[in-house]
């Protein structure tokens, strides 16, 4: 079988630290085609990763116009993923299109309406489903665990942490602060454990409290953990922190929270600022600080804990697998050689932009938003 031939639209953070070591360790694969509008990162990338012929391109259209290319990242800010996904479908490529699918509910629709149309396959980039913690607690949840999961708290919290890299700040190019950034990865997380995707509305409030207040050397000050550079307050346009109501069809309820810069007394460390909080009629979950806390029934403490590998006894068929950004690669690769399935769906990635897009509604407008019956999109009036 002919090698899938992939393109990069985008060679900037993501692309660096998850898609070119993700796909370069796929079997069966040429890395043939780079773009990003800094020539140099095109060429950086298609030296470091690209197969000898390998093009690059600053226009993404042109590299679309390769009749040989069988599919594309796309990696670009929010603003852009709706426009180049379309195109590229258009052009008959299949797209791996990052996290959120887009930066308002109406382009996420638009790429929806253009997969259909064009028949080609469609994913988006939420890896967080694949670490270690996150499988387990899917076991644990299909298993019927926890019983009828009613209700949850999806978290992505961080005390400081604006990313100072890119356009993060800036609303034109990526929709939003964090909660289009980092509380997408909570919210599909949740709607992914609860395997509810069923809105009946949404209720939300974004703030604008501290990103343009704090100016930098108030920012060292105030417990910065050091992992990001301080931000420009001048330039910050998007909120600093969001929190969202969302009460689902069959009554269950998420509360999602999500900040950049939030003066919480805890600060989470690096790796533990983004967990779910699940309670069913059964039994309740948590996984916070990247493992598993399980209450069967009622209990004081938590009956069952794991940790990374010490996983595997406990939950047979679990296999802790490869590294989060190889397993979304291989499951890219092996749905493009037709020898598997997607495990993110487009659709399912559309009812996150839909919350998300619908909270913001919600705070701008001071009112909540429910969904259209037929349609399952957002009432907006
Ligand atoms: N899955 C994750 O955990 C995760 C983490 C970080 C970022 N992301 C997502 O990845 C996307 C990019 O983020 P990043 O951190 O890589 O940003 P970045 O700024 O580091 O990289 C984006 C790159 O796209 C290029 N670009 C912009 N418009 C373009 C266009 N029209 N054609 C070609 N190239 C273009 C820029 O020059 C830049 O090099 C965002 O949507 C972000 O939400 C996902």
């Amino acid at each position: 079988m002919a090698n899938v031939r992939v393109g990069f639209i985008g060679c900037g953070g993501i692309a660096n630290g998850k898609h070119f070591p993700g796909m370069s360790t796929q079997e069966g694969v040429d890395m043939c085609a780079f773009c990003d509008l800094i020539i140099e990162r095109a060429e950086k990338a298609a030296k470091e990763y690209g197969t000898p012929d390998a093009k690059v391109y600053t226009d993404y259209k042109e590299l679309l116009a390769d009749p040989t290319i069988d599919a594309v990242h796309v990696l670009t800010p929010n603003i852009a993923h709706c426009e180049i996904t379309i195109a590229a479908l258009e052009a008959g490529k299949h797209v791996l299109c990052e996290k959120p699918m887009a930066a308002t509910e109406a382009d996420a629709k638009k790429m929806l309406e253009a997969r259909d149309r064009t028949g080609k396959m469609l994913t988006i980039g939420y890896q967080y489903r694949h670490f270690a913690e996150n499988q387990v607690a899917k076991k644990v949840v299909d298993d019927g665990w926890l019983g009828d999961v009613y209700y949850a708290e999806a978290t992505y919290l961080r005390r400081r942490g604006v990313p100072t890299w890119g356009v993060f700040t800036d609303k034109s190019k990526q929709g939003g602060g964090p909660l289009i950034d980092i509380g997408t990865h909570a919210l599909d997380l949740t709607l992914f454990l609860m395997n509810n995707y069923d809105v009946e509305y949404v209720v939300g409030t974004s703030f604008e409290k501290l990103g343009t207040l704090l100016d930098p050397e108030h920012q060292g000050q105030v417990n910065h953990r050091g992992e990001f550079d301080n931000w420009n307050n001048e330039t910050y346009d998007v909120e600093d922190s969001a929190v969202g109501h969302i009460k689902m069809k069959n009554g269950a309820v998420i509360n999602l929270r999500a900040s950049w810069a939030i003066n919480m007394a805890e600060e989470y460390g690096a790796n533990n600022q983004a967990f779910t909080m699940l309670a069913g009629t059964k039994g309740g979950l948590d996984t916070k600080e990247n493992r598993v806390r399980l209450n069967h029934v009622v209990a004081a403490q938590p009956t069952i804990s794991w940790v990374g590998n010490k996983v595997q006894p406990y939950i047979p068929g679990f296999s802790q697998g490869p590294a989060p950004k190889s397993k979304e690669a291989e499951i890219w690769v092996k749905a493009l050689k037709g020898e598997g399935e997607l495990f993110v769906t487009a659709d399912q990635a559309y009812t996150v932009t839909k919350i998300l897009d619908a909270i913001y509604y919600s705070s701008k407008h001071n009112k909540p938003v429910y969904f259209d019956e037929v349609t399952g999109r957002p009432i907006y009036d």
